[in-house]
C-alpha cells in the first residue's frame, strides 16, 4: 500500500475548540439536535461510535450520522471506540465525517489504520485511553491532525474527569511540539467549568463536552460561551 500523502495539518486554532458530545442529546430528534449544536456557536460536532466490543456500549451506525448530516454544516468527527475500525472506515466517511478518530488500542495496525484514514480523504486522528502511555503515539505524529487523550474510561458519558491525565496531556503536548506539526490535542471525558482550565493549562486546545453542555440551566448557546471563555483564559 503506497505511504499516505502527506495532507496539510489542520491550523491549531489560536483560541480553543469546543467540540460537543452528542451522547446526551435527545436520539428521538438528532438532526434538530445538530442544528441546534451549530445556532450554540460550537466548532465541530463528536460522534461517540461504540460496538458494545471495545466498550461496553452500543451507538451509531454510519446511516444515522449521514442521516444528520444535511442538518448542520460544522465538521462532524467520529470517535471510533470500536474494536479493529478498519472495515468502517469507508462508511464514516461517506457518512460526512471529516476528522476520523481510532484508538491505539483497538489497532492491530496502528500506523496502517491512519494511512488508511488519510487516503480515504478524512483527517486521521488517534485517541489513547487513560491506561495507555503518550509514548503509543511517539511514531505516528506524523500521520494524524489530532490526538485525543481521553478524561475517562470511554463507554459512557457523564463521569468524573480524570485529574491525573493531566501530566500525560502535557507530555502528549510536548510531542507534538517536538515533531513540528500542527496537531490538534483534544481531551474527552468530564470537560466542564470545573475541569477545563486544568485540561487546557496542561496542553488541550480541543475540549469534548457532553453532560456539562446539555446540564447548563443557561442553555447551550451559554454553556457553549462559557465553557469557551475559561478555555481562553486558561491559556492566557
Ligand atoms: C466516553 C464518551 C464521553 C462523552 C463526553 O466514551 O466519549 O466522554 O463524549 O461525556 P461527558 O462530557 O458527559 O463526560
Amino acid at each position: 500500500m503506497p505511504g499516505a500523502p502527506y495532507r496539510l495539518a489542520m491550523p491549531v486554532p489560536s483560541t480553543p475548540l469546543i467540540v460537543p458530545s452528542v451522547l446526551p442529546a435527545d436520539f428521538a430528534r438528532l438532526g434538530e439536535e445538530v442544528a441546534a449544536l451549530e445556532k450554540a456557536g460550537v466548532d465541530r460536532i463528536q460522534w461517540d461510535v461504540m460496538d458494545g466490543r471495545f466498550v461496553p456500549n452500543l451507538t451509531f451506525g454510519p446511516d444515522v450520522i449521514a442521516a444528520c448530516r444535511p442538518h448542520a454544516s460544522v465538521t462532524f468527527e467520529a470517535h471510533l471506540m470500536v474494536e479493529e475500525p478498519d472495515t468502517l472506515l469507508p462508511r464514516y466517511v461517506e457518512a460526512g465525517c471529516e476528522v476520523v478518530i481510532v484508538h491505539a488500542e483497538a489497532c492491530r495496525h496502528l500506523h496502517r489504520t491512519l494511512g488508511r484514514i488519510a487516503e480515504l480523504g478524512a483527517r486521521p486522528a488517534v485517541a489513547l485511553n487513560p491506561a495507555t502511555p503518550a509514548d503509543a503515539v511517539g511514531h505516528v505524529l506524523d500521520l494524524v491532525e489530532l490526538v485525543l487523550v481521553m478524561t475517562v474510561n470511554p463507554g459512557f458519558g457523564g463521569q468524573d474527569y480524570i485529574a491525573a491525565m493531566e501530566p500525560k496531556i502535557g507530555e502528549v503536548a510536548r510531542r507534538i511540539d517536538a515533531s513540528g506539526r500542527t496537531i490538534d490535542l483534544e481531551v474527552d471525558g468530564g470537560i466542564a467549568p470545573a475541569t477545563v482550565a486544568g485540561a487546557v493549562a496542561a496542553g488541550a486546545n480541543v475540549l469534548v463536552a457532553g453532560s456539562a453542555l446539555y446540564r447548563d440551566p443557561g442553555g447551550l448557546e451559554h454553556a457553549v460561551a462559557d465553557l469557551r471563555a475559561r478555555a481562553e483564559a486558561a491559556r492566557a
